[in-house]
C-alpha cells in the first residue's frame, strides 16, 4: 500500500518510481537528508514507513505465544558481538534501520502472553498509539502555550482521579511525575512545607527534627526519602506489620509520645495501598484516625493498588483514602498504561505551587493573555516535564 499512500500524501504522478528511488537511496542518504532538509518529504516518508514496518512486525510477534519472550544474551556477549559505539561519522538511513531492528531483536517483549515481571501489565495498543502521538508532538508540559491540549487533559484527568479518590467535587491539586517514588517524594516535601513553610527559604536548621512513619513493607524508596528531605533515614520509623503484612499501630500513643519527648515532630505517615511485594493494603481508616488525632499528614502510596479505585468490586480496599492529604497513583502499573505514568494527588489546592514555585520569568511571564493557572510547570520539582497524560486519557476513553 505504500506507493498508493505516498501517492496520496505527496500527490506524485509516478508513485512507484519515487518509492523505489527512495528505498534505494536509504543506503546512501544520512539522517541529515530527512526533513527539514529541502525536498526530502518522500525520503522522510519512506524512512518512517520502514521504521513503522519494523515496529508493527515486532508488535505482531510480541503477541505470538510461540515466539520467545526474550532472546537473552549476557551483557559481555551483547557488547562484544555488536558495535554499539558512537562514532564521529553519521550512519546511513539503512544503518539506522538496522539499529532499530537489532535493538528490538534483543528487547524483552512486554506484551507477550508469557511475560511476567514485577508490577508489569503488558503492552496496551491504544496506550502505545497514544505514546507514538505524544512523541510526534514532542512538547513539554511546563506552560499552556506549548502544550495546550495536554495541559487541559491533565487538568481534566487529575480532577477525575481526585473524584474517584472521593475528594468532594474532585477538588485539590496534582501533577504527573516521573514515577511513584518521585510522587511519594513530592508528598513528603509538600507535607513538610505545609507544617513548616519557612523550610523553603531557611532550610532544615530553621525547623525542629522531623519524624515520619511507614510500614516495614512500604516501598524501598520511601525509606530513602527522609535523606532527600534532610531529616535522615533514621528519622523514618518503620512500623512492624502483622502476618498479613499490614501496618499495625499497636502502641501508637506510646510511640508518638516517645518521639515527641525526644524533641522530634511527627509530620508524615505513609500508608501503602498495595504493597510492592505482597500487595497488602494498610488499614487506611485506622491510620486516618491516628493522623487526624495527631494532626499528621496522611499520605497513601497507592502506586500499585490505585487501579482498584476503578473497580466496583475491589475499591473498598482503599476505603479511607478519601481522608488522605495526598495519594500516589501509578496508572503505569495495574492499569497497564505504557511507562511511565504516575500521578501525585494533593487534597489542598495551591500547596504544591507554593512549595515548589520559583517564578522563572523566562517561562511564566506575568503578562500572558490567558489564565496562568494553566501554566502548571512551577508547581513541579522538575523544570521540563514529559507528556505522560495522553496515553492515560486515551486509554480511559477507550475502555
Ligand atoms: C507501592 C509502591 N510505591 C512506589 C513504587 C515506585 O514506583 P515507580 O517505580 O514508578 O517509581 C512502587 C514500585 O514498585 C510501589 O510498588
Amino acid at each position: 500500500n505504500l506507493p498508493v499512500y505516498l501517492h496520496i500524501l505527496v500527490g506524485s504522478s509516478k508513485p512507484n518510481f519515487y518509492l523505489f528511488a527512495s528505498l534505494n537511496v536509504l543506503c546512501i542518504l544520512v539522517p541529515a537528508d530527512l526533513l527539514p532538509a529541502c525536498n526530502s518529504e518522500l525520503t522522510t516518508l519512506t524512512f518512517l514507513q520502514e521504521v513503522m514496518d519494523i515496529l508493527l512486525q515486532y508488535i505482531v510477534k510480541t503477541f505470538d505465544r510461540s515466539t520467545k519472550v526474550i532472546d537473552f544474551h549476557y551483557p559481555n556477549e551483547l557488547l562484544q558481538d555488536h558495535n554499539w559505539e558512537l562514532s564521529d561519522q553519521p550512519q546511513t538511513l539503512e544503518d539506522i534501520l538496522l539499529n532499530c531492528r537489532k535493538t528490538l531483536k534483543y528487547a524483552i517483549k512486554t506484551g507477550h502472553p508469557r511475560y511476567f515481571n514485577q508490577l508489569s501489565t503488558g503492552l496496551d495498543m491504544v496506550g502505545l498509539a497514544a505514546d507514538w502521538l505524544t512523541s510526534t508532538a514532542n512538547t513539554n508540559m511546563f506552560t499552556y502555550e506549548i502544550a495546550p491540549v495536554f495541559v487541559l487533559l491533565e487538568y481534566v484527568t487529575l480532577k477525575k482521579m481526585r473524584e474517584m479518590i472521593g475528594w468532594p467535587g474532585g477538588c485539590g491539586d496534582g501533577i504527573f511525575s516521573p514515577g511513584g517514588a518521585i510522587s511519594n517524594l513530592y508528598a513528603m516535601l509538600t507535607a513538610r512545607f505545609k507544617m513548616f513553610p519557612e523550610v523553603k527559604e531557611k532550610g532544615m536548621s530553621a525547623i525542629p527534627r522531623l519524624v515520619a512513619f511507614t510500614s516495614e513493607h512500604s516501598h524501598s524508596k520511601t525509606m530513602s526519602h527522609p535523606s532527600l528531605v534532610g531529616s535522615g533515614t533514621n528519622s523514618l520509623w518503620s512500623i512492624k506489620t502483622h502476618p498479613k503484612k499490614k501496618f499495625v499501630f499497636l502502641d501508637t500513643n506510646k510511640k508518638y509520645q516517645m518521639h515527641v519527648n525526644k524533641g522530634f515532630v511527627p509530620f508524615f505517615v505513609s500508608a501503602t495501598a498495595g504493597t510492592t511485594v505482597y500487595g497488602a493494603f494498610d488499614p487506611l481508616i485506622a491510620i486516618a484516625d491516628i493522623c487526624n488525632k495527631y494532626r499528621i499528614w496522611m499520605h497513601v502510596d497507592a502506586a500499585w493498588g490505585g487501579g482498584l479505585l476503578m473497580s466496583r468490586k475491589h475499591r473498598w480496599k482503599l476505603n479511607g483514602t478519601e481522608r488522605a492529604n495526598s495519594v500516589t497513583w501509578n496508572p503505569h502499573k495495574m492499569m497497564g498504561v505504557p511507562l511511565q505514568c504516575s500521578a501525585l494527588l494533593v487534597r489542598e489546592e495551591g500547596l504544591m505551587q507554593k512549595c515548589n514555585q520559583m517564578h522563572a520569568c523566562y517561562l511564566f511571564q506575568q503578562d500572558k493573555h490567558y489564565d496562568m493557572s494553566y501554566d502548571t510547570g512551577d508547581k513541579a520539582l522538575q523544570c521540563g516535564r514529559h507528556v505522560d497524560i495522553f496515553k492515560l486519557w486515551l486509554m480511559w476513553r477507550a475502555k
